[in-house]
């Protein structure tokens, strides 16, 4: 059981839409010679995340998962990093976007790339909704972030505690009561 708590919006569904759809407008000029582009969505925090941002980019996009391990089911961060699933496709020599949901330690996001970056594609770029800045121990940092906010442990928009709130529609702040 978890403890009992309240969900405080943080951001909203239409904030985050408008940042959504600024931030496509800059991949797809950065991506603008591209003739397919990975769009490699980090499971399972990014799934809302990936299908909104997909849907603003007019590029010819192909989509893949990786999941990598971090939090469990508790609030903190390990240092170690496993690959739970791998991507289905090849990215060697292609242009490869990856999406993450927030980059907090850096630990996860910093071990994908050197993952990804390993196989030798033509561009790697990340982009992260959230970034807690404050939290860093790696010196990783997302090609574009949506939004940097404080150390505050956030749900919603696909973000999780305790595998409960991934719907909510906007990001919230976890309060306990
Ligand atoms: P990092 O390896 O410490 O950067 O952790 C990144 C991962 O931790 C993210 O992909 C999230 O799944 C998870 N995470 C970090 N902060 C939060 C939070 O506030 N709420 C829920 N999950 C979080
Ligand atoms: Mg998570």
């Amino acid at each position: 059981m978890t403890q009992a708590y309240v969900i405080d919006e943080m951001i909203s569904a239409k904030s985050i839409a408008a940042r959504i759809e600024a931030l496509a407008g800059e991949i797809k000029t950065t991506f603008a010679d591209t003739d397919k582009l990975v769009v490699v969505g980090l499971l399972r925090g990014s799934f809302v995340f990936i299908a909104d941002l997909v849907r603003e980019l007019d590029l010819n996009v192909e989509v893949d998962f990786l999941e990598a391990s971090s939090y469990g089911d508790a609030m903190e961060s390990s240092r170690e990093v496993r690959i739970l699933k791998d991507l289905r496709g090849e990215i060697g020599g292609r242009d490869v976007l990856v999406v993450e949901d927030i980059v907090d330690t850096g630990f996860t996001l910093s071990h994908v790339i050197h993952l990804l970056a390993s196989r030798n594609p033509k561009r790697l770029e990340t982009i992260a909704l959230l970034d807690k800045p404050t939290r860093r121990e790696t010196d990783i940092r997302a090609s574009w972030t949506g939004f940097e906010i404080p150390d505050e442990f956030v749900v919603g928009y696909g973000i999780d505690y305790a595998q409960r709130n991934r719907n909510l529609p906007f990001i919230g702040k976890v309060r306990f009561t």
